[in-house]
């Protein structure tokens, strides 16, 4: 993890944040690459799970909400961990995590356990008697059912199908910690589908196929990643059934996925709590009724933390060890590196052209400094999966060299070509 977090930092992954002021816990900067591989993962889930199908819209609700909502969702209530202080260290714990924990080795006496609301507060409106105090949503997933009659109203979606959403979500972890695995802002990416009671063991089998089977699409190495199935007894207050997906980090196993059956328990409260009727009219089976909810929810950031720990590699080239990232080439944040072979004989000037018009089709970069060696490292360093070479040959037939990160083979390609070659392995969309 110290090598990984120190090449985050050295490269523009991620940063800490307000970093000039000793930083703040909890909280990250997504750099220029870590922007890139963010959005690409973004593109890519969004993709998959909601542009290519059927039955899938998209949402992008305000971070702010009327405090009702979550009354309503059981979070003012039931959103609480279990904090223990140290007597002697002073350090604060979440019970359920002490025995993960490393400090309370320093002996201490602990407190009594108490509760503490991880949600955060805040307050809108200028004047103080009139100001409103709410929360920054602790999940994305309300806005869903909070708006469920608006999409329901406005689109032609029939049941079964899923509203989809990503954004911020903030909670007031007490121990953010594992870099970006637990942080106090992060983004999730959740989708809620609705189906029929009689439909939802089977629909959460297929979810759970889906969700399987995308992890292994953007690259991650299918022996890091297990299921785990939570016992009856430790189910969310609104939980039927809930599994999972784990990643091994270099830390231990962590959660990157939960996958939930949420019955009707959302539509439920919020009919109560605001008094409007949030059943769905079913028009195949001639039955009006409030659907169930499967619910695959997934973190950003932690997809991104998995997906740099199983990117990282070193491996030995004629004894000088390489660092390379090992990105699948759909999320790398840069496709191609364009490298002269020297600056001078007018080789600059056709691989400076050639950028300029690969950059308006997919992320690139120049680079002319130094050894062709060394620069090919820089990108391996940042994942980078082709560099194209253009040397003297380039001037007398129009091929340059296209050098793989992984393998380090070369191939010769026409200069007119490359732009799709590179395109059909980067571009999320099928476009061949
Ligand atoms: N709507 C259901 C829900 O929010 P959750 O298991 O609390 O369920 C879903 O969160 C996902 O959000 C987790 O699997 C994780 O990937 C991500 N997540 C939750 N808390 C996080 C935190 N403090 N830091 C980073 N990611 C977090």
């Amino acid at each position: 993890m110290d090598k990984l977090v120190s090449l985050c930092k050295r490269k523009g992954f991620i940063f800490q944040s307000s970093g000039i002021y000793g930083g703040i816990n909890g909280c990250w900067d997504f750099g220029p690459l870590g922007v890139e591989l963010k959005r690409n993962l973004r593109d890519h889930w969004w993709h998959t799970f909601v542009t290519s199908r059927d039955d899938m819209v998209g949402l992008d609700a305000s971070i702010l909400m009327h405090p009702r909502v979550w009354e309503a969702s059981g979070h003012v209530e039931k959103f609480h961990d279990i904090l223990v202080d140290c007597k002697a260290c002073k350090k604060r714990f979440r019970q359920d995590h002490l025995e993960s924990e490393i400090c309370p080795d320093c002996g201490g006496e602990l407190s009594e356990p108490r509760t503490f609301n991880s949600m955060l507060r805040t307050r809108m409106g200028v004047s103080e008697d009139t100001a409103v105090e709410t929360y920054l949503r602790p999940e994305t997933c309300q806005s869903i059912f909070v708006s469920f009659k608006d999409i329901a109203s406005s689109t032609r979606v029939k049941i079964p199908f899923g509203i989809a959403q990503i954004g911020k979500s903030f909670r007031n972890e007490v121990n953010p910690r594992n870099f970006i695995f637990r942080s106090r802002e992060f983004e999730q990416m959740e989708i809620e589908f609705f189906c029929h009671e009689d439909e939802a063991a089977d629909w959460f089998d297929r979810w759970q196929q889906e969700i399987w089977g995308w992890y292994l699409a953007i690259g991650l190495h299918e022996d890091k990643l297990r299921w785990f199935e939570h016992p009856k007894e430790s189910l969310a207050h609104y939980s039927k059934r809930t599994v999972d997906v784990e990643y091994e980090f270099p830390f231990g196993w962590g959660e990157l996925q939960g996958l939930a059956n949420r019955g009707v328990y959302d539509l439920t409260q919020h009919s109560q709590y605001s008094g409007k009727d949030l059943s769905f009219f079913d028009a195949e089976r001639k039955e009006r009724y409030l659907p169930t909810v499967i619910e695959p929810s997934a973190g950003v950031d932690r997809t991104v933390l998995a997906l740099l720990c199983d990117a990282y590699d070193e491996d030995t080239v004629k004894d000088e060890t390489r660092v390379v990232m090992r990105f699948h080439p759909k999320i790398a944040p840069v496709k191609a590196a364009v490298l002269p072979l020297v600056k001078k004989d007018g080789l600059a000037e056709i691989a400076e052209t050639l950028e300029k018009r690969l950059r308006r089709k997919f992320i690139t970069y120049y680079d002319h400094a130094g050894a062709i060696g060394r620069r090919y490292r820089r990108q391996d360093e940042i994942g980078t999966p082709f560099c194209i070479c253009v040397d003297h040959q380039t001037k007398e037939d129009e091929t340059v060299t296209i050098r793989h990160r992984d393998s380090m083979e070369q191939e010769r390609l026409p200069m007119a070509d490359v732009d799709a070659f590179i395109l059909k392995q980067v571009s999320v969309r099928d476009i061949f």
